[in-house]
């Protein structure tokens, strides 16, 4: 069964969050779907949230710490608050945009992996390692695989090219056929996409083979674009 994932990134508040919670939990019930839903809202919106076993919520990012002095950050204290146990790692825009590196990535992957933490772990490349061709292109990918104990169970990795995220450019067909292919020979967990997902595409990158799901930003905020997007998941694993 197929796995769907909304990244909020700085969309929605607290109050809108509940709400999209709400109903997404509501449109799994009335409908019996039970794949695996997981929302990562902001911090500053999670809650006591009552959900079905199959949909989870995470975080975006924590520190690799129970608490302490981190200004800015938060620790396992302030998720075991709600319950979380799911977390995404090394996603494009934390390594890129916010500075962080593979070994402070590696630090936070065993921290969040010691706890049993589900870990949906991020790797792809940027357009200018992507235009050197497919061996570098895989090189790079191997490389945010370092200090990363692939062996580890609740393990989910998302394949998601930098220059496809927020920009509208979905990877080709093809592109995502040959990388998934290669990512899954060396490593057997669900592999996600992730880059520009919306209703539209949805379809079609489900039926490539190895993908097992997707991880969607921009167009998973609208709580009726989520909820159509369930649906396809749902029944592309049939
Ligand atoms: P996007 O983001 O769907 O807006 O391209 C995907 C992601 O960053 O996870």
């Amino acid at each position: 069964m197929k796995i769907i994932a909304s990244n909020f990134k700085t969309n929605h508040t607290r109050k809108s969050t509940k709400q999209f919670i709400d109903e997404v939990n509501n449109h799994l019930l009335d409908n019996k779907i039970d794949n695996e839903v997981l929302i990562f809202p902001t911090a500053t919106s999670l809650n006591e949230f009552n959900t079905v076993k199959n949909l989870s919520v995470g975080v975006q990012n924590a520190y690799n710490v129970q608490n302490g002095s981190f200004t800015g950050e938060i620790g396992t204290d302030q998720l075991d608050e709600f319950g979380v146990k799911t977390i995404l790692i090394g996603h494009s825009e934390r390594r890129h945009k916010l500075g962080e590196s593979q070994k402070d990535i590696a630090l936070k992957y065993n921290y969040y992996k010691a706890l049993g933490y589900k870990i949906v772990y991020c790797i792809g490349e940027p357009l200018e390692v992507k235009e050197l061709g497919l061996t570098e292109t895989l090189g790079y990918i191997w490389e945010q695989f370092d200090g990363i104990d692939l062996d580890y169970d609740n393990l989910i990795l998302a394949y998601e090219p930098v220059w496809a995220i927020g920009t509208g450019v979905v990877a080709k067909v093809e592109d995502i056929a040959t990388i998934h292919k290669k990512i899954k020979k060396k490593i057997d967990k669900p592999l996600l996409y992730g880059g520009s997902v919306k209703p539209s595409n949805l379809e079609e990158i489900l039926s490539i083979e190895n993908v097992d799901g997707t991880l969607i930003g921009t167009s998973s905020w609208i709580v009726e674009d989520f909820k159509e997007m369930i649906n396809i998941t749902n029944k592309a694993g049939e």
